[in-house]
């Protein structure tokens, strides 16, 4: 499962990436987005969703 950041919700709080620093990454925008190298492994996905406090973190396809 491939994960997706919604930016328009995000507010940066950086959950996501303690959560799964292998996927996310704060970017340029200061907000949250999954990065181009994302490694899936290692991340509980349902774990990202659930935690993120606008749940601005969604299933991407
Ligand atoms: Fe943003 Fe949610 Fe991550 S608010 S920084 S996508 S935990």
């Amino acid at each position: 499962m491939k994960l997706k950041v919604n930016k328009n919700l995000c507010n940066g709080c950086e959950v996501c990436t303690e959560i799964c620093p292998s996927v996310f990454e704060m970017q340029e925008d200061g907000l949250a987005g999954v990065k181009d190298n994302a490694d899936y492994g290692p991340c509980v996905a349902s774990e990202a969703i659930d935690n993120c406090p606008v749940e601005a973190i969604s299933k991407d396809g």
